[in-house]
């Protein structure tokens, strides 16, 4: 069986974070959304791979997944650009398919436990699609399956007003290339994209063998702030701790927390788990890092609080307050006014930035 990951997109809704980089770049726990997506394929026996870019920095997606070879695996990369579609990203991928079974895992989506169940069931199944729901308290928000009072499922819609049921569409499809036939064939929805879930209707309604199972574990789309920070504390919910840089009192760690390489957590420092702290970056004496936070490579906090919060690499942080709820991009530094200057916040930020004090 093959992967394919889809790692274009609009990213609208994370800007500015997407100002920089694609959205599946953005890490939760130090780690980029679509390489938890990468390790679930291929720690589900998946090995060729294909990554589907859009025109976010294509480049930064290359750079940092190479060949494969570093996670185990072998990417091609296929180039789409605009954000056609689910279903136009797909059909791109008809030459490196084959003739092979394959799962499109959407590059944002996280799910608890990953696919390996799935898609041992899929290889030896004769389906001609397994699609994964999971009840939602917002079902508007995506793909909807509507079921017959059977419980058969005879219909999918794409983010409807009135939603037929509470079950979502997983952003993970197992397909068979008959697919591709119906995907030549689909006309741009109200969005303007070719939208995968009209493709799997189309599969129903030729009478192909499409099944559907249940997620029994959480499953978060990453599309907004929120969900980020969100996916942040369920996967730091099971963070166990690992200490491999420098911390000079033992009595700053409280909790779960991890520290990596060259890292030093000064005395005085506090960090209360469940914490993720990055390669060389220094928690100083002042500092207090609360549970839910990820800070990554080469920051250096040196005071202030903060919890329930991602701060990425290269960060600088020197406050009186308190920073929460919080996605602090690349290279930011922020600090206090000094003491002796009028009062107040002088921000240098940049396009569709928010500030809540
Ligand atoms: O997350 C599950 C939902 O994903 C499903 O319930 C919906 O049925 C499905 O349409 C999709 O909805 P979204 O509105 O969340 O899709 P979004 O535009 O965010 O794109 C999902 C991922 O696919 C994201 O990683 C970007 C990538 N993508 C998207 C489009 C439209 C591409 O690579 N190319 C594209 O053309």
């Amino acid at each position: 069986m093959k992967g394919i990951i889809l790692h274009g997109g609009h990213g609208t809704r994370l800007r500015p974070l997407t100002h920089t980089g694609p959205k599946q770049l953005i890490p939760i726990a130090n780690k980029p959304v679509s390489q938890y997506v990468l390790e679930s394929l291929r720690d589900a026996g998946i090995r060729d791979i294909a990554i589907v870019l859009g025109d976010i920095f294509p480049e930064k997606v290359k750079d940092y997944y190479g060949d494969g070879g570093k996670f185990g695996v072998n990417i091609t990369y296929i180039y789409q650009g605009k954000p056609l579609g689910i279903a136009h990203a797909v059909g791109l991928c008809e030459s490196f398919i084959k003739n092979d079974k394959f799962v499109v895992h959407l590059g944002d989506d996280l799910i608890k436990g990953g696919i390996k169940p799935f898609v041992e069931e899929f290889e030896k199944s004769d389906y001609d699609a397994l699609i994964l729901l999971c009840e939602v308290k917002n079902p508007e928000r995506f793909g909807v399956a509507q079921f017959d009072d059977e419980g058969n499922l005879i219909k999918l819609v794409e983010k409807p007003k009135k939603p037929p049921s509470n079950y979502a569409l997983v952003g993970v499809y197992f397909l068979t290339p008959y697919v591709f036939q119906i995907i030549k064939k689909l006309k741009p929805s109200w969005r303007g994209e070719l939208e995968i879930t009209e493709a799997i209707q189309g599969l129903i309604d030729s009478g192909k063998k499409v099944q559907h199972r249940f997620v029994k574990g959480w499953w978060k789309d990453t599309g907004t702030p929120e969900d980020i920070l969100e996916s942040n504390r369920l996967i730091l919910d099971e963070l166990e701790t690992k200490i491999k840089g420098k911390v000079e009192d033992e009595k700053s760690i409280q909790g779960r927390v991890h520290i990596d390489e060259n890292s030093i957590v000064e005395k005085g420092a506090v960090i209360r788990g469940p914490a993720i702290i990055g390669k060389n970056t220094r928690i100083c004496s002042q500092a207090y890092i609360g549970p839910y936070t990820s800070i990554g490579n080469n920051v250096i906090i040196k005071r202030g609080e903060i919890e329930n919060s991602i701060i990425m690499d290269n960060c600088q942080i020197d406050i009186d307050g308190k920073i929460t709820d919080s996605l602090i991009g690349p290279f930011s530094n922020i600090a206090s006014n000094n003491k002796d200057k009028p009062k107040g916040c002088r921000f240098i930020i940049g396009d569709k930035s928010q500030i809540i004090t």
